[in-house]
């Protein structure tokens, strides 16, 4: 009989992992039309998706969105070539910035502070229904919802195209956690590891967030922690501060030859179970093999049901989506055992539970108060009300 022959590392999606960043001749050739192409500015949201699609985080995309992509993202969570895809992306801008653009011609694409970054092929611009974006991919048209408020306020035109980035800086607050899926798959393979779970996290890491991590790990080889640092709501704990947060709960808490920690510049949308589908393809990218998913996955306020991200994935096919979900109930500090559990594994009843919300932790540092041990590691907690204080 044949022997099974496991292969290094997961496919990325789609088969291939995309690289969009200019070969040098490519990146003199496009320096050297600086002055001639029109040029359209990023916003924040819109250089960090330039930086995925680029950097193959992406994958398949190998630029923004066209109609037919789009129509059938929002309304299908597909692809039109049947892959798997739960968000737009798209570069929406104003209709005075797209009409002298022409459709077949290069656009140069400018970062908030004009400098020249990248290069957009534009094939197509179209208009969108910014309502039945909302509602299918937020379910919801709730201005209020964050998602829904930056589809609110972007530009009626969408511009499509594959796009070449030009410009790759050092990430300027942390560098040495840049691992871009090429080299996160380097990584995994130059540790051994065949199984690797992601975590995807835009808060501090508090104790249910470990203990999904651990159990996690005892079933596979190793754990790549993977906060999101790209744009996030105003109230949400700033990125520097969290991936302190992080370095201390690994140095302190965790084997340190089984983490991997890695930033993904990408922003949040906020989107629930739609989110919880593109993070996890987002991490097959990276290359891992599982992704966690726990209560209310990338949710906000109560726009979604508390596991409606993990049913979400029952409407796909496994083989397509091609990275394994780890669906966790609700984690909490159990009084009784003086454990994290969940009602999987707790005798307790409700009142014998410590639930903290993030939100509820937020007030309390803000008020100078410690986040109790059974929410927070006691470090993770010391260096959050230092944070926080000097915040103000
Ligand atoms: S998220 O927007 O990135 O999802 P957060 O950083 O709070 O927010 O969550 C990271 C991951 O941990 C998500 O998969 C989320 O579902 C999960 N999670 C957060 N808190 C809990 C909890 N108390 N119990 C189980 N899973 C949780």
């Amino acid at each position: 009989m044949a022997k099974y022959h496991r292969p290094d590392s997961i496919a990325p999606h789609g088969g291939e992992l995309i690289n969009r960043i200019a070969t040098p001749a490519q990146k003199e050739e496009f320096l050297s039309k600086a002055d001639f192409l029109p040029r359209v500015a990023l916003d924040e949201r819109a250089v960090s998706d330039l930086h995925m699609i680029a950097i193959g985080g992406f994958s398949p995309l190998t630029g923004f969105m066209n109609q037919q992509d789009y129509d059938s993202v929002v309304v299908d969570m597909h692809l039109i070539n049947g892959l798997p895809w739960s968000i737009p992306i798209t570069l929406s801008v104003t209709e005075e910035v797209a009409a002298p653009l022409e459709e077949g011609s290069y656009v140069r694409l400018d970062d908030s502070t004009g400098r020249y970054i990248g290069v957009l092929q534009l094939t197509e611009k179209y208009t969108y229904d910014k309502q039945k974006e909302a509602v299918n991919v937020y379910r919801t048209d709730d201005e209020k919802h964050p998602g829904v408020a930056v589809v609110y306020q972007q530009g009626n035109v969408n511009l499509a195209g594959p796009i070449w980035l030009l410009e790759r800086d050092p990430h300027p607050l942390f560098p040495k956690y840049q691992l871009d899926p090429a080299v996160s798959r380097q990584a995994f393979l130059d540790k051994g590891w065949h199984t690797i779970v992601g975590f995807q996290t835009r808060n501090p890491v508090h104790r249910a967030h470990e203990y999904i991590q651990k159990c996690a790990m005892e079933i596979v080889d190793g754990l790549f922690l993977h906060p999101l640092v790209g744009a996030t709501k105003e109230d949400d704990i700033p990125a520097d501060i969290r991936m302190r947060c992080y370095e201390i709960l690994i140095e302190n808490y965790y084997p340190q030859d089984r983490v991997i920690l890695g930033i993904n510049p990408s922003a949040m949308r906020y989107a629930g179970p739609r989110e919880a589908i593109f993070h996890a393809l987002i991490r097959k990218n990276y290359g891992c093999t599982h992704f966690i998913v726990g209560r209310d996955h990338a949710g906000v306020g109560d726009y979604y049901g508390t596991f409606d991200a993990q049913y979400i994935f029952d409407e796909f096919d496994p083989a397509l989506i091609g990275i394994v979900p780890l669906k966790f109930e609700h984690a909490f500090y159990c009084t009784v055992t003086n454990t994290m559990a969940t009602v999987k594994t707790s005798p307790s009843t409700p009142e014998q539970r410590v639930h903290l919300s993030g939100t509820k932790v937020r007030e309390m540092l803000r008020r100078g108060e410690l986040p109790p041990p059974e929410f927070s590691r006691p470090l993770v907690a010391a260096e959050l009300a230092k944070a926080m204080k000097v915040q103000g």
